[in-house]
């Protein structure tokens, strides 16, 4: 390596990517406070793409996470996801030309992630994807498209766990551009515990010392179909008078809800909130008897706390989450009894992944440091 700054593009763009590229942003600062006179150094932007930009989706994560303004925003907004993928590349590609960086980093699996890893590698710039190698084998969900592309394109695959070294070894990567790092999102969380304790969103709830559920449900195979997204409220009310249910609404279901006149049975028991911040969603998590979600990230939170799982669909690509930790696939039909058994079990269940550890921002920024 020469002693040129190393000039990287780290890219976010849906809130899932903020909490990811918050730690490595972290890791590079303080390798650049660190790193000897005369070794290079770290020159980096952040683009944000503007795939997620109301304030509740977007800002409160920069603040939560501490994280710098972005170099730049290419505000691309929602549209379908032809449309929002050919905005995204096409304002990326000008920053590429104009940045000259030596590597664009992609995190996690949106289309943000996918688009801009199609960019950086047509114009032959090296692409580092953070969270490589998770596959749900379904590709009904447009996140599995995304992760596979990004893969193929990626000339660096950081990996959280050993099932997704597996996959992309069956996929045909070659095993020297595949590092096994951890789980980022676990770094996030172990900086933010403290915070996410403090700001104890149950007592500010009235829930404090009572059991609830945490909800959190937001893909398009839950909401996009009313009849579905009706059924998932009418159980979630039934068990509301069993244990009170907090559930933040992301604006994709809000919208389904509003569009379909679907009864909402909101009550002291039924707490359907705005979307919240990080802090606070740690601490329902940790906090929670049980959660119930169909996100990625909550998974692999509730796995880190033990806290007991379910999550809402029929596969899962953090396979992890349930060989080890504390996470269960539902579905409909299944709902009740699984939340019934769950609430009949321990409280805290299953063990922690190795190398979720809060590390994996720096094992990363030494790799790229090291293959450039
Ligand atoms: C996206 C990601 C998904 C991730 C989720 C986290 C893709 C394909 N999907 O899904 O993997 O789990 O983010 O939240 O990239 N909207 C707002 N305000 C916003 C953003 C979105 O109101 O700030 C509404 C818009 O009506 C939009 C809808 O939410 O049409 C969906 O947003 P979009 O970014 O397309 O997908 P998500 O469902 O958020």
């Amino acid at each position: 390596m020469t002693n040129n700054p190393l000039k990287i593009l780290i890219v976010a763009g849906a809130r899932p990517n903020f909490i990811k590229v918050a730690p490595l942003i972290k890791a590079a600062q303080a390798y650049n406070r660190t790193a000897a006179n005369g070794s290079a150094k770290l020159d980096w932007r952040l683009i944000h793409t503007g795939q997620h930009y109301d304030t509740k989706m977007s800002n409160v994560f920069f603040q939560d996470l501490d994280i710098p303004a972005p170099n730049v925003n290419l505000d691309v907004g929602s549209s379908s996801h032809a449309t929002q993928t050919a905005n995204i590349m096409n304002r990326f590609e000008p920053i590429c030309h104009s940045e000259k960086p030596d590597w664009v980093i992609v995190v996690g699996d949106v289309n943000s992630t996918m688009a801009c890893a199609i960019v950086a590698a047509k114009l032959a710039i090296r692409v580092a994807h953070v969270e490589a190698g998770l596959r749900s084998y379904d590709r009904t969900m447009p996140e599995e498209i995304n992760r596979v592309v990004t893969d193929a394109l990626a000339d660096l695959l950081f990996t959280p766990s050993g099932d997704a070294n597996e996959n992309l070894l069956r996929e045909g990567i070659p095993e020297k551009k595949i590092r096994l790092v951890g789980n980022i999102m676990i770094d996030a969380l172990i900086k933010n515990l403290g915070k996410s304790r403090q700001c104890n969103m149950p007592k500010t709830l009235g829930l404090h010392g009572t059991k609830f559920l945490y909800v959190t449900l937001h893909r398009p195979s839950n909401v996009d179909d009313p009849q579905t997204l009706a059924k998932i409220m009418s159980e979630l009310n039934r068990v509301s008078s069993q244990l009170p249910v907090v559930f933040p609404l992301h604006p994709r279901t809000k919208a389904r809800l509003v569009k379909s006149a679907i009864p909402v049975f909101a009550s002291n028991r039924f707490r359907l909130l705005e979307p919240i911040g990080y802090h606070e969603s740690l601490c329902l998590t940790e906090q929670a008897r049980l959660v119930i979600t169909d996100s990625g990230g909550l998974q692999e939170e509730a796995t880190y706390f033990r806290t007991p799982c379910l999550t809402l669909r029929p596969n899962t690509e953090r396979p992890i989450t349930i060989r080890l930790g504390s996470n269960r696939l539902t579905d409909l039909e299944h709902l009740h009894s699984d939340i019934d058994s769950a609430l009949l079990g321990n409280r805290k269940i299953g063990r922690i992944p190795e190398l979720w550890d809060g590390k994996s921002a720096d094992r990363i920024i030494s790799t790229l440091l090291a293959c450039s």
